[in-house]
């Protein structure tokens, strides 16, 4: 068959359309027909050895955070910048169109023993803090738009619910500040997000939580510090009860303060010792519920969860979430052998049940 000029633009502008909007069930394309993003954090040792789960990354992504090659332990562990492994993500995962989120900036978490030193020291913490995020940002300019800056600062057990980091000692209380100022000074065009867990529950400390983190965006704004966005971090648990209703007037609240709303690290733990078939059901229902109330909200706008497939959970590596039982997790919405649970498709019902958004 030969095509005249006229069928092969008309066909090649339906394929760059296509590849814009999959018109497939893909999460990636169900979230592209409705307005978000949807996306999982990705690990680059899997994803060069497994060639089965890089075919599923590629399928259900349009958005992958690198689950720990961007964090300061891994790109700066002995004063020298080294971005391999986060580059071999971007080498894989770029070029199908797949867009990268930076996780993170300052954490008090994966710090090499030197920033830690450095942090927590008045005479040295600030311009550490500020030559870090500099020299990430710089280094990932116009490849990275979208950056968790400060993570988990909050914490629910001090009065004025600011967790005592190694860069809230050196620094001082406004270390979020001057992180969120020197990020946009860096990369003036990435979207910033101030990213935090623990915000889900009906106890008195995700309640705490709760408060403490309007109380933070609200006096940033305050100040015109510029943070665009919150990261919902959403490590569900079955064993922790969710208010759909008051979550979603949380989100509300929070997303009326001026922030665009992230769903960054998605995914729910149980430790039934049920029948799979009925832990997957329930952590299905949980997911969409929890969705519901987020998406609820015009400002939300993407989705990723911790993982793709249970085979690489964080869950399943980490002693302390270790399930009472010693079996695996099931917390994600594709299992060990890359298929679909209920899970994805309790993701997939909460995007296209979500009120309409610019698509
Ligand atoms: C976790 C990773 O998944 C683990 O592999 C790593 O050992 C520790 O960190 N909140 C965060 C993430 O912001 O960076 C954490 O990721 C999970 C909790």
């Amino acid at each position: 068959m030969t095509l005249s000029r006229q069928q092969f633009l008309g066909l090649s502008a339906a394929a760059t359309a296509a590849a814009a909007l999959p018109l497939d069930d893909s999460l990636r394309g169900v979230a592209a027909r409705h307005g978000f993003m949807f996306g999982a954090a990705v690990r680059s040792g899997a994803l060069i050895a497994d060639p089965r789960y890089r075919a599923l990354v590629l399928r259900e992504c349009g958005l992958a955070t690198p689950e720990g090659e961007l964090k300061w332990n891994a790109v700066d562990a002995d004063r020298g910048y080294d971005f391999h492994r986060a580059e071999a993500i971007q080498t894989m995962l770029a070029p199908s169109g797949v867009r990268l989120r930076g996780h993170t900036l300052v954490w008090h978490n994966a710090l090499p023993r030197w920033a830690e030193l450095a942090l927590a020291t008045s005479e040295t913490g600030r311009q550490t803090l500020a030559d870090h995020i500099q020299a990430v940002m710089a280094a990932w300019r116009g490849r990275i738009d979208s950056w968790d800056v400060v993570n988990e600062a909050l914490d629910p057990g001090e009065a004025d619910g600011m967790r005592r980091s190694p860069a809230f000692r050196g620094v001082g209380p406004d270390y979020i500040e001057l992180a969120f100022r020197t990020a946009r000074a860096a990369a003036p065009m990435a979207e910033l997000v101030y990213n935090d867990y623990g915000l889900e529950g009906t106890d008195t400390r995700s309640d705490a939580k709760r408060r403490a983190l309007l109380r933070l965006i609200e006096q940033l704004k305050m100040r015109d510090t510029p943070v665009d966005a919150v990261g919902l971090q959403a490590h569900l648990s079955l064993e922790q009860a969710f208010d759909q209703r008051s979550y979603a007037a949380f989100v509300r609240e929070l997303s009326g303060l001026g922030v665009d709303i992230h769903v960054t690290e998605l995914d729910v733990a149980d430790h039934s010792t049920e029948a799979v078939s009925v832990r997957d059901r329930r952590i299905a229902d949980r997911t969409e519920r929890f969705l519901d109330a987020v998406l609820d909200t015009p400002r939300a706008r993407s989705i990723v969860t911790w993982g793709l497939t249970d085979l690489y959970s964080w869950l399943n590596d980490w002693g302390r979430y270790y399930r009472r039982d010693l079996t695996p997790a099931r917390a994600l919405p594709f299992d060990a052998s890359y298929r679909p649970k209920p899970m994805a498709d309790a993701i997939r019902r909460a995007m296209r049940g979500a009120p309409a958004r610019a698509v």
